[in-house]
């Protein structure tokens, strides 16, 4: 049975070896946090190069820590969408050369759908069908979940994904990247009524999110309208705290809502929240208080399977279920993906 799983869409460098009833019987993640962080981002160039030093080790490790041999593989998946080009592009051509060398059929992952399968890892129940949601640092997205495999897309961000929002107002507090953890951080310190920032399209009866209005009213509160120096920005302890605190409570109070109503409007009495973003501490409790006060039940991934993973790939078993697989033909398919 076991598979191994790529993942090298962003920024991580990811293998997993997936066994029976979805087990983790060996993983490596290779992370380049420090190499994007003087860049404040990840660099597309920067990252593709990393990927390509380090896919062959990280799969090594993977098979190696899960006591099999290539021999043992059943399949090879690997994520082919979406994501950074060039980042995709290293993680596809080494599924491709392995498959070949070693005759294994080949599965292509959606990494969207897989962030939402980390949910379904967490729990012997089935959590389908429910509402899904991925928030990420390139993604904000509402599905209705059928299956692992068949979501139908609600709506989504229409400008920054909430997870680049949190990276952009790090940087503009230089509190280092990726800005999340460390604006979760703070939060966690200040007063998340200070400032009162825009919560775009809260209470519209649609399932879009905007996060640049809220990008630009922390800018504000920080520089003031039509500056973009933050070189001099020297804000004490407290002023960043209630900054990171106000700003979180708006991104939060946004995402809440926008799944609380999808639930009720579907019906499904379920939710399953996945991607970076899911880590957050405040976001998940807030999720549980309403989940509690609705009478629906959510599942979110576990903190470990948040950002991005290959363990998360066991998603491959549903599509080889199907027969589903792909070619080795496989191309990447960098757009962004409904
Ligand atoms: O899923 P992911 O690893 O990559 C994408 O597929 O985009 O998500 C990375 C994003 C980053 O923007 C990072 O700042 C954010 O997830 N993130 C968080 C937290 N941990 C990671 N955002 C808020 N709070 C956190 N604790
Ligand atoms: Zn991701």
């Amino acid at each position: 049975m076991p598979i191994l799983t790529i993942e090298s869409t962003c920024d991580e460098t990811a293998a997993a070896v997936i066994g029976d009833d979805a087990a983790v019987l060996g993983q490596c993640i290779a992370t380049q946090e420090k190499l994007h962080e003087q860049f404040r981002g990840v660099v597309p160039e920067v990252a593709a190069r990393a990927h390509l030093e380090r896919i062959l080790p990280v799969i090594d490790t993977a098979i190696r820590a899960a006591g099999v041999t290539p021999d043992d593989l059943t399949a090879i998946a690997v994520a082919d969408r979406p994501g950074l080009a060039g980042s995709l592009l290293v993680g596809v051509v080494a599924a491709k050369t392995l498959a070949m060398a070693w005759n294994k059929p080949l599965v292509a992952i959606n990494h969207l759908h897989a962030h939402l399968y980390a949910c379904q890892l967490a729990t012997d129940q089935v959590v389908y069908p429910c509402i899904g949601m991925v928030v990420s640092g390139g993604h904000t997205s509402l599905y209705r979940c059928d299956s692992p495999l068949d979501l139908e897309y609600l709506g989504g961000t229409i400008d920054d994904a909430a997870g680049e929002a949190f990276d952009k107002v790090a940087a503009m507090l230089s509190l280092g990247f990726p800005g999340g953890p460390a604006v979760s951080r703070l939060a966690a310190k200040g007063d998340r009524e200070a400032h009162s920032f825009p919560r775009s399209m809260i209470r519209d009866d649609h399932f879009n999110f905007s996060f640049s209005g809220l990008k630009t009213a922390v800018r504000y509160a920080i520089v003031g309208p039509g500056q973009q120096d933050f070189s001099k920005v020297d804000l004490a302890e407290d002023a960043k705290a209630d900054l990171c605190a106000s700003f979180e409570a708006a991104v939060v109070d946004v995402l809440v809502a926008k799944c609380a109503r999808a639930v009720r409007k579907f019906g499904v009495g379920r939710l399953i929240v996945g991607g970076g973003v899911a880590a957050n501490g405040y976001l998940r409790s807030r999720l549980e208080s309403a989940a509690q006060r609705d009478g629906f039940s959510v599942v979110i991934a576990p903190m470990d399977l948040c950002t991005d993973n290959a363990v998360m790939g066991a998603i491959a078993i549903e599509k080889i279920k199907r027969g589903d697989f792909a070619g080795l033909d496989l191309d990447i398919t960098p757009g962004l993906q409904r």
